[in-house]
């Protein structure tokens, strides 16, 4: 395995803090499906809780980093060019469902760039991070980016807009110009897994419109690292401020992104 920074080890810790707790949560919800309310209501509870342990991890080990947190919003540290981005629980919906993909993912930011970051899949036990310039991992595992060169060999993930998502119709568009040219296309629900499996080459691609920087923030350091491209939608935009991007193995970036880019 690498050898991590202090923040990284810092960072594996407070994830691993966290996956356990909501692991033990997800044993329960299982139960709670005859309600509904009752479920999300449990959910939401093991997201917060989440989200209280890696801020108290986090936030002991630096205590002069700012915060954003999707649950608890953002906060300007002492130090404002350092702060942690973190999403507690990824794949929220997988797991009110009881299907175990979802993730913690936390990242660090220096001066708007972020260097470090950490996908854990508890239920899965793996554990995704990268630091800048020291490659990508999964437990103990490099991790590269997939070799597939052809897009009808392609397998490429999505996230579908749900709700009164206002890029529905750019997404369903994706997919009518997509799905004839490759081998296939998943929607798994959790982003943060979605460029980790990028990474891991186990997607040859993946693109998504309107998230949050607490939804990418972590992986995209992860897949970058493994040697993917990764970049806005819209040319030129923030990729975390946008929250729309594309993501691909080096071959495939420019015939993947030539058609997402059409919309
Ligand atoms: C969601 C997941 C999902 C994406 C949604 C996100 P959450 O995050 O990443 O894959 O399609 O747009 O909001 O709510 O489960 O943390
Ligand atoms: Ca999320
Ligand atoms: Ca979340």
């Amino acid at each position: 395995m690498a050898i991590g920074s202090a923040n990284l080890n810092i960072m594996i810790k407070a994830a691993r803090l966290a996956g356990r707790s909501l692991v033990k949560d997800f044993r329960e919800v299982e139960n709670l499906q005859v309600s509904m309310k009752g479920a999300g209501d449990f959910v939401s509870r093991a997201d917060t809780r989440a989200e209280e342990i890696l801020k108290e991890a986090l936030m002991e080990a630096r205590p002069n980093y700012g915060w954003l947190g999707e649950e608890t919003g953002g906060a300007e540290g002492k130090d404002p060019t350092r702060r942690w981005i973190v999403d507690p629980l990824d794949g929220t919906t997988n797991f009110l469902h009881g299907m175990p993909h979802w993730a913690v993912s936390i990242a660090l930011e220096h001066k708007g760039e972020v260097v470090a970051g950490v996908v854990f899949d508890a239920a899965k036990d793996e554990m995704f991070f990268a630091e800048k310039g020291q490659g990508a991992w999964m437990n103990q595992q490099r991790l590269r980016a997939s070799g597939r060169r052809h897009m009808v060999e392609a397998v490429f993930a999505t996230g579908l807009p749900f709700a009164a998502n206002k890029h529905l119709p750019a997404t369903l568009g994706d997919l009518a110009q997509l799905l004839p040219t490759c081998a296939g296309v998943r929607r798994w629900g959790a982003a943060a897994l979605d460029l980790a499996y990028v990474a891991a080459g186990r997607y040859d691609g993946y693109w998504e419109r309107g998230l949050n920087a607490w939804d990418i923030a972590g992986g995209v350091i992860i897949a970058r690292e493994a040697g993917a491209l990764v970049e806005p939608v819209v040319p030129g935009e923030s990729l975390l401020a946008s929250g729309s991007l594309i993501a691909a193995n080096e071959p495939l970036f420019d015939p993947f992104a030539k058609i997402i880019r059409a919309r």
